[in-house]
């Protein structure tokens, strides 16, 4: 289906026009975050919600076509945060769900999101050239346009996806950043290392594109550490078995649903040696050069992977290089450094909150 794929392909980054469309959002937006930290002047702040607000615009640009401004957030995000609130804590994803939600309050939040996304839909129909798509909405009213599968393009749908991005899509990226700053305060040697990889091939004079990462393994094995050790997403979407099978000498029967637990898989010492300990070096042999693992997975695997993981994987890289060319982060004097290990499980894995202090380099 023609439509199904377009979609796939928007949001994945899969084409090449879009990857660099993405790319150049995600420049933007990195140095929207450095002039908003440089704000502080090296005091001590807390990240925490620039980082959800920067990663939130990209998903905002992939549907909607626009950014906010980090103090003139749109009505939507905080509705969404608000029903994603309602709806967290380890029982959300079992049946006893309907008894714990305040289902009430659940329901106002959803058509208050509805009406909003509507209107999106409605300007965006007043603007509309089926030559230039520039967003998700576009995409959706080309398709409903072209009458292709009408029951699968309905508004309903459509808003299900909207909240699905922004929750796939949001946390998950801005807690990955939110560890990183935490493992660079706690080891200013790797943060030096990761420094002096963009000091050599980026400079400071131009932002960082997604070419360089081939010529910066330290800076790719160290994202691939906060990525391991931090898991954002310690346990994979439900999926069900489409028949019995077996698995190491359990038969699971036809429909039985199975959630991947992903944290175990990144921490099994079986799998990564000293599985709690933050060791960039892990992923780089003897040359230097960065190794794959295929018990790396915290994208999940299978055809049910994340849909995001090129994006998220862009998101990373040019976020993470972009703020350690800019500054160096330290615990703020005074302070405890954040825990490593520990965090906050909800939907997905949150540092403890933290402040840093950036030091303008
Ligand atoms: C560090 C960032 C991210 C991590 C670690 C992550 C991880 C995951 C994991 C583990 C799953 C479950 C796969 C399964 O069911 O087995 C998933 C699903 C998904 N993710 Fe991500 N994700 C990230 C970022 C993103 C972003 C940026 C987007 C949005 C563009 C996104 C969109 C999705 C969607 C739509 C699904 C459901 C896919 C499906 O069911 O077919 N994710 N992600």
């Amino acid at each position: 289906m023609e439509g199904t794929e377009e979609i796939h392909a928007l949001v994945s980054s899969r084409s090449r026009p879009r990857k660099k469309k993405f790319t150049k959002s995600i420049q933007d937006e990195a140095r929207y975050l450095v002039q908003n930290i440089e704000n502080e002047n090296g005091k001590a702040f807390s990240p925490r919600d620039r980082i959800g607000k920067a990663v939130s615009n990209i998903i905002s640009i992939v549907v909607f076509g626009t950014r906010y401004d980090y103090n003139d957030t749109p009505e939507m995000l905080p509705v969404l945060e608000e029903a994603v609130r309602l709806g967290e804590g380890p029982l959300s994803l079992t049946n006893l769900a309907r008894f714990i939600v305040p289902m009430k309050k659940m329901l106002s939040l959803v058509d208050r999101l509805y009406s909003l996304i509507r209107q999106e839909v409605d300007r965006h129909r007043q603007s509309f050239d089926p030559t230039d798509i520039r967003d998700f909405i576009d995409l959706f009213i080309k398709v409903t346009r072209e009458e292709e599968d009408p029951e699968v393009y309905t508004e309903w749908n459509v808003f299900r996806i909207i909240v699905d991005l922004y929750l796939a899509g949001t946390d998950t990226t801005a807690n990955t950043l939110r560890w990183s700053l935490v493992h660079m305060v706690n080891h200013p040697d790797a943060q030096k290392r990761v420094q002096q990889e963009i000091d050599q091939i980026i400079g400071q004079g131009r932002v960082a594109k997604m070419e360089d990462k081939a010529r910066m393994p330290f800076t790719e094995a160290t994202i691939l550490e906060v990525f391991r050790l931090s898991t954002v997403v310690p346990v994979g979407g439900p999926h069900a078995t489409s028949e019995t099978t077996n698995l190491a000498g359990y038969t699971i029967p036809k429909g039985t649903v199975i959630l991947g637990d992903l944290y175990r898989v990144l921490h099994d010492k079986n799998n990564f040696e000293d599985p709690y300990k933050f060791k960039p070096e892990r992923w780089l042999d003897d040359d230097g050069k960065v190794v794959k693992s295929d018990k790396m997975i915290p994208f999940s695997i299978g055809p049910r992977v994340c849909l995001g993981k090129g994006l998220a994987e862009m998101e990373a890289f040019i976020f993470f290089t972009t703020l350690l060319q800019s500054f160096t982060f330290k615990v703020p004097e005074g302070e405890k450094p954040p825990d490593g290990v520990e965090g906050l499980n909800a939907l997905t894995f949150t540092p403890y909150p933290y402040n840093v202090c950036a030091v303008r380099r």
